[in-house]
C-alpha cells in the first residue's frame, strides 16, 4: 500500500521549457530507454497535456498525454526514482485521467512494457484493460520488447 500523501504537501501544474533539464534528470534516471529533450520540447510546443508534481519547490513526477477526437494517449508518466512507492504516481494518474474527462475524451490509451510489473499493476488498479500487443515495440537491452497496449473507458 502506498503511503499517504498529505494534502497541500505537492503542488501539480503544467510543464514549460525552464523544467526540462530537472526533468531529463528523472528521465534519464528512470528509463534505459529515456526520452530526448527535444521529444519534451514537441510535446510542449504542439500544445500536449503536460504536468508536473512539485515537492519543496522539486519536480517528483511528471506526465504527458495527447488529446483528440475524444482519445486520449497517456505517453509519459514518470515518477523520480527516490519517490517512487509513496503514492505519486497514483496522484499524477489520478490528476490526468481528471483532465482527459474534462475535456470529454471517451477512452485512454497508453503501451507498457511487460516487464514493467510496477507499472501494470498501477494501470490494472485503475481499471485499465488490455487491448492486445504490439510485437517488438521497444527496443530492449538484447533486441525488443513487445508492448501492451491498456485502455480505459472514462465515458459518461
Ligand atoms: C510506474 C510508476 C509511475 C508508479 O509510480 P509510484 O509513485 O511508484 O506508484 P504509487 O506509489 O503511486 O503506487 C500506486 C500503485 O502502483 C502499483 N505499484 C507501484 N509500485 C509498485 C511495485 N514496486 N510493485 C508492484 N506494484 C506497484 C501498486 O498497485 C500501487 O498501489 P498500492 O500501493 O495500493 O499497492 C513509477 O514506478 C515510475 O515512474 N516508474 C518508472 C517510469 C515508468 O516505468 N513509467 C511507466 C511507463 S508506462
Amino acid at each position: 500500500m502506498s503511503a499517504v500523501i498529505s494534502p497541500g504537501e505537492y503542488s501539480i501544474r503544467p510543464i514549460n521549457e525552464h523544467d526540462l533539464d530537472a526533468i531529463m534528470a528523472i528521465e534519464t534516471e528512470a528509463y534505459k530507454f529515456p526520452w530526448t529533450k527535444k521529444i519534451f520540447h514537441d510535446c510542449i510546443r504542439v500544445g500536449y497535456c503536460c504536468r508536473l508534481v512539485e515537492h519543496n519547490n522539486q519536480i517528483v513526477a511528471y506526465s504527458i498525454m495527447s488529446m483528440a477526437a475524444g482519445e486520449a494517449h497517456l505517453l509519459n508518466l514518470c515518477v523520480r526514482h527516490c519517490s517512487q512507492g509513496e503514492g505519486l504516481g497514483q496522484l499524477l494518474l489520478s490528476e490526468m485521467i481528471e483532465i482527459a474527462q474534462k475535456r470529454s475524451v471517451d477512452t485512454i490509451f497508453l503501451e507498457v512494457r511487460p516487464s514493467n510489473k510496477s507499472a501494470i499493476a498501477l494501470y490494472e488498479k485503475n481499471n485499465f484493460n488490455e487491448l492486445g500487443r504490439r510485437k517488438n515495440y521497444y527496443p530492449a537491452g538484447k533486441g525488443r520488447e513487445d508492448a501492451i497496449i491498456l485502455a480505459l473507458d472514462i465515458s459518461p
